[in-house]
């Protein structure tokens, strides 16, 4: 196993190109199944959560060829329609695959994904919208049966209760290809949904208001072969804009939608950080010491992201003053807090709520990832703590960043990967 030591207090200085947004490429990836043909997919970073999921494609039958950031998926030859076990637990977001499969097959046979480290993240809200479509469903043992009734999947009208990101891109998935038009009213605003649209509509779907609350799906024949270009990942460009924040650096993010990170901006501003915005350039520039931020709320977006609560709560720690941060996405994502207290955080917390006293500085921790965004927010403590820190289970990072000790030591940063020594992880094993 992998980990990674920081040797922390160094101000980071430069300008990084950000990768393409996790969060786009998976429902994108699997939106390749409903065309007739090939889909050429470029800027696609690369993460585990990729992999796991270009695995669940070539299962299906899906031929896929890698070449850099591109990926191209012919989906010609589709025989499965079921998921096994074990590849749907390599990923909880794999449930997108529910609508993909169900468009393409009009049947599908997956496992129920369960809780992961950040919530029990049911999935209620995606198989009553299916349902709603025409699909019969039957949970039996841990997996979800499901085919498309007699008169195949149909258009319909859909009010989520809550706008679920996932729900969504299930239900376009499942609509692109119904009879007639379904409309989803509450759908998730988040720029991911759009980008699987603007994929889809390329091959010839239509669909209409991705990005707003109500989102329309006009039911075609068939999708035609397409290229796209996957968007910026927002959430890592909030999490090296912080690095440079908590660093007291000066960074510049090149090619990237700032419109995408305003949510980020807008309490790093409130710490007092410098940010100028221009074009498709971000340039951030941090103060001595950063000011609390009062109040930060995750919120579907356009709110604060609950996939930044993490890093941003690192930042707070070691602000001026009391900074209150509310979780309102998922009931258990404060995880990362325990390991906060390591470097000297001065942390507490109560239900979806934290509060955080910001201390001067942090000291270096042996500590380890909780989960994606927990464990970048122990890089980002790493880098601004004093000495030295180690972090372990580093596994859950690269689901969801591309080599981030690569761009943050061309910023400045004492950072690297270091391979577990075998024989040192038996002895220490050994001692326990
Ligand atoms: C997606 C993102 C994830 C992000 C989240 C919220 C991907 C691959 N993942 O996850 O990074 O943190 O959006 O922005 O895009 N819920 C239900 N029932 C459902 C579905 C969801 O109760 O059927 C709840 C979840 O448990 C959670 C909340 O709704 O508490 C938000 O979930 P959702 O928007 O669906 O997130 P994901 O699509 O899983």
């Amino acid at each position: 196993m992998d980990k990674i030591i920081i040797n922390g207090s160094k101000r980071l200085n430069g300008e990084i190109t950000v990768q393409g947004a996790k969060n786009s490429v998976l429902p994108i990836l699997v939106a390749a199944l409903l065309v007739d043909g090939v889909s050429i997919i470029h800027n696609c970073p690369m993460l585990s959560d990729v992999d796991a999921t270009v695995t669940i494609l070539e299962y299906l039958g899906c031929k896929v060829e890698r070449e850099g950031h591109t990926i191209s998926v012919d989906s010609t030859d589709i025989k499965r329609y079921d998921v096994p076990d074990n590849l749907m637990r390599e990923m909880r977001s794999s449930i997108v695959f529910l609508g993909g499969i169900l468009g393409r097959m009009g049947k599908a046979v997956l496992s129920t994904p369960g809780g992961c480290e950040i919530g029990l993240r049911p999935i209620d809200l995606h198989l009553s919208s299916i349902e709603q479509l025409g699909v019969n469903f039957k949970t039996d043992g841990g997996f979800i049966d499901c085919s498309v009734g007699e008169k195949g999947l149909t258009g319909t009208k859909i009010t989520l209760s809550f706008p679920s990101v996932g729900a969504t891109e299930n239900i376009i998935l499942a609509a692109v290809l119904a009879h007639g038009t379904t409309v989803i009213n509450n759908a998730a605003r988040e720029p991911e949904i759009s980008d699987l649209a603007d994929f889809l509509n390329r091959c010839g779907a239509k669909i209409h208001g991705a990005g707003d609350s109500t989102v329309t799906v006009e039911g075609v024949k068939r999708l035609t072969s397409t290229e796209h270009t996957v968007i910026p990942d927002r959430i890592a460009a909030s999490t090296y804009m912080i690095a440079g924040a908590i660093t007291n650096g000066k960074i510049c993010l090149k090619d990237i939608i700032p419109s995408h990170i305003g949510p980020t901006i807008q309490p790093l501003r409130e710490a007092g950080c410098d940010i100028a915005v221009s074009g498709r350039w971000v340039c951030l520039s941090s103060p001595p010491r950063l000011k609390r931020i009062r109040m930060i709320r995750t919120m579907p977006y356009p709110g604060f992201p609950t996939d930044v609560q993490a890093q941003m709560m690192a930042l707070t720690t070691v602000a001026d003053g009391t900074s209150v941060i509310v979780e309102n996405i998922f009931e258990s994502r404060f995880k990362h807090i325990g390991e906060l207290l390591r470097f000297g955080a001065k942390i507490s917390a109560e239900g979806r709520m934290a509060v955080v006293e910001g201390v001067k500085h942090l000291n270096g921790a042996n500590v380890k990832a909780t989960d994606l965004r927990g464990g970048s927010a122990m890089i980002l403590a790493g880098l601004c703590a004093h000495g030295a820190t180690q972090i372990t289970e580093i596994h859950h990072i690269d689901r969801g960043y591309e080599e981030p000790e690569k761009i943050l030591e061309s910023l400045g940063a004492d950072i690297k990967r270091v391979k577990e020594d075998a024989k040192t992880e038996q002895s220490e094993r050994g001692t326990q």
